[in-house]
């Protein structure tokens, strides 16, 4: 039997009747863009996450650039985020003219290495754009306390983590503003594209709000240079379906990690995810760390267990990022994890005979 790296058909069975109904209510209505039920999601959103404002929109990725533009980042600015994540998170902070500024991550968690932020700032540093990579948030509170001293703007990448918990707060309200993704493998997927910026700042809101749909405030008036980035009503209640039985999903896919877990501890020299005592983590992706992960890679594909590599380049080694001057060296951590990283099936419809399957080929190889 094939083990699904992500298992999105048995969880469309599962929620079939609801999803269907709802998405069939959208096409009777045929209120594709905006209206009630976007409306409805949105503030569920917002409470579950627990900030003022929840705004829906196309993708993370634009997600991203709503909140630098609503901060009105630009030409001449400075961003400092981390070379190991999704292209995404630095892609944005380029297209809206600024400089990106790389910090390397921690060994353990993957994500920013607070103790290395003071040394980048600059007197052009405008944000700092932490990555909560895998699912767990980064240091948030040095982050904030950075960013008061320096006067900075904190922008989360939660586009992994949306649901984890940091010292009993979400995440994506952890900062001044935070932004998720619905891209369908997300914890909380759509069946397409999507994303949500989330702040407790009414006038950042407000100005999100505007900037993803063409910057006007009313109709054919435009106050700001804006795109079209807006959440579709169809996504929108499939999330509101998927966001009533998240927890659910959130708990499964937690046993899976502790299986996992369990299942490598007699292992050396292989490092499962390290989830620090204050913060949890959703798991978007279950990587673990081990030299000459080609071989392990190799081993799992001949017994048909997909495994992806997140991600096999740092960002500052990238051809597009040439012209920032960095080189091989730069920010050894992160060029260390790209060569040892390797995920493995999750989802919370993998089958507890599909969990022992990845277990035991894992086990096999390391004792071979
Ligand atoms: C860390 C991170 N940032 C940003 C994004 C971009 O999200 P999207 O694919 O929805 O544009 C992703 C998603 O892949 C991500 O993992």
């Amino acid at each position: 039997m094939k083990i699904n790296f992500i298992d999105l058909q048995a969880q469309y069975k599962e929620y079939k009747a609801e999803i269907d109904k709802e998405v069939f209510e959208v096409f009777q209505d045929a209120t594709f863009i905006g209206g009630q039920k976007l409306a409805n999601f949105e503030n569920n959103l917002a409470k579950y996450v627990g900030v003022k404002h929840a705004i829906g929109c196309s993708s993370g990725t634009d997600a991203l650039l709503l909140s630098l533009m609503a901060l009105g980042i630009g030409k001449g600015d400075e961003v400092i985020t981390t070379p190991f994540t999704f292209i995404a998170t630095a892609e944005v902070i380029a297209l809206v003219g600024a400089r990106i500024v790389f910090v390397d991550i921690e060994q353990d968690s993957y994500n920013i290495d607070t103790t290395k932020i003071e040394a980048a700032i600059t007197s052009k540093t405008k944000a700092i754009m932490p990555v909560s990579l895998y699912g767990q948030c980064a240091d948030m509170d040095e982050i904030n306390s950075l960013a008061k001293k320096y006067n900075l703007m904190v922008i989360e990448d939660g586009c992994q983590s949306f649901g984890a918990t940091y010292k009993g707060k979400r995440s994506c309200a952890l900062s001044h503003i935070g932004c998720t993704s619905f891209f369908p493998s997300k914890p909380l997927g759509a069946y397409g594209d999507g994303g949500a910026v989330f702040t407790d700042n009414d006038e950042l809101a407000q100005k999100v709000r505007m900037l993803l749909n063409h910057g006007q405030n009313e109709r054919y008036k435009h106050k700001y240079l804006g795109i079209n980035g807006r959440l579709d009503t169809v996504q929108a209640v499939i999330l509101d379906v998927k966001l009533r039985h998240f927890d659910k999903e959130l708990k499964l896919r937690l046993d899976i990690a502790n299986r996992y877990l369990k299942g490598f501890e007699n292992i050396s020299n292989l490092y499962p995810p390290t989830i620090k005592a204050d913060r949890d983590s959703v798991y978007a992706q279950y990587s673990i760390r081990l030299k000459g992960r080609d071989k392990l890679v190799d081993f799992l594909s001949k017994k048909s267990i997909p495994t992806a590599v997140h991600y096999p380049i740092p960002l500052h080694l990238q051809e597009v990022f040439a012209n920032l001057g960095y080189k091989t060296g730069d920010f050894k951590i992160s060029e260390m994890v790209c060569q040892e990283v390797v995920s493995l099936p999750m989802s919370p419809f993998l089958s507890l005979s599909d969990q022992s399957a990845v277990i035991d080929a894992i086990v096999e190889y390391a004792n071979d």
